[in-house]
């Protein structure tokens, strides 16, 4: 059986584990949510490799044989870093730019993601890549992050908040919209309720499941062989992340 770590800067990366666990059902899995630290998008990268650090760090004393970064932020900030300092496996978040841009239409693709995400060097050059293209329209999911955290996924003001963020994106023509931050598919019922038919979201999470287990093959990390479950752990209160995993 494989232990697995997972970390996010709140109960975001839970929609990761979510689309883990139905490939890889029978793993152990230690998720740390840093809410303490939350949200990460506004903070420098040293901040966030410093983090990144700290919880690798717990997650080995805890037994993984792998690493989820289940927070595009901190793969932006800290990925190659972790790798170049751990010799476990790390897997990290990729902006789904790619199938959005296969997918659109209108040739106007939306990504939605913290405002650390994309400036970092990694998503802008993802982004150079299908520069010709497609028309990329971003744009800060303002206030998403702090929605989820406070278990307020739907009602007036949520709709406000996530209005705010997803309309300018559908006024540029956008059909496909990347969500850039685990923290977003909580939101996505919201947010297919205010868009258009025939808008298309996508969550990298699917693939980032694929990556894992064709991870832990190459290294050899044994998989379905003892007794899985979940334990899950906080740098602060424990009470969203808890209700949020009922969710998933
Ligand atoms: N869930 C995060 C991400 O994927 C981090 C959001 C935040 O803390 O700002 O980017």
């Amino acid at each position: 059986m494989a232990s697995i770590g997972i970390f996010d800067s709140g109960s975001g990366g839970l929609t990761v584990l979510r689309e883990i666990r139905k490939i890889l059902p029978d793993e152990r899995y230690i998720y740390w949510s840093d809410n303490a630290h939350c949200p990460y998008g506004e903070k420098t990268p040293e901040y966030i490799i410093g983090r990144s650090r700290a919880i690798t760090d717990l997650l080995l004393s805890k037994g993984a044989d792998a690493v989820v970064v289940a927070c595009n932020t901190a793969t932006a900030a800290a990925i190659a870093t972790l790798r170049a300092e751990y010799t476990i496996p790390f897997v990290g978040m990729e902006p789904a730019v790619k199938p959005a841009a296969s997918g659109t239409r209108t040739g106007v693709v939306g990504v939605l993601a913290t405002a650390s995400t994309l400036s970092a060097p990694k998503y802008l050059n993802i982004k150079g890549q299908y520069a010709d293209a497609v028309r990329i329209a971003e744009h800060v999911g303002k206030g998403f992050v702090e929605l989820v955290e406070s278990l307020e996924l739907d009602g007036p003001h949520a709709e406000a908040v996530v209005r705010a963020s997803l309309e300018p994106l559908l006024a540029q023509g956008a059909d496909t919209i990347v969500l850039g931050c685990t923290h977003y598919p909580f939101l996505l019922p919201l947010m297919q309720r205010i868009a258009p038919d025939g808008v298309k979201f996508i969550d990298p999470a699917p693939a980032v499941a694929r990556r894992l287990a064709d991870v832990l093959k190459m290294h050899g990390i044994p998989t379905s062989c003892g007794t899985p479950g979940v334990e899950l752990l906080s740098s602060g209160p424990d009470a969203t992340l808890k209700k949020l995993f009922e969710l998933i």
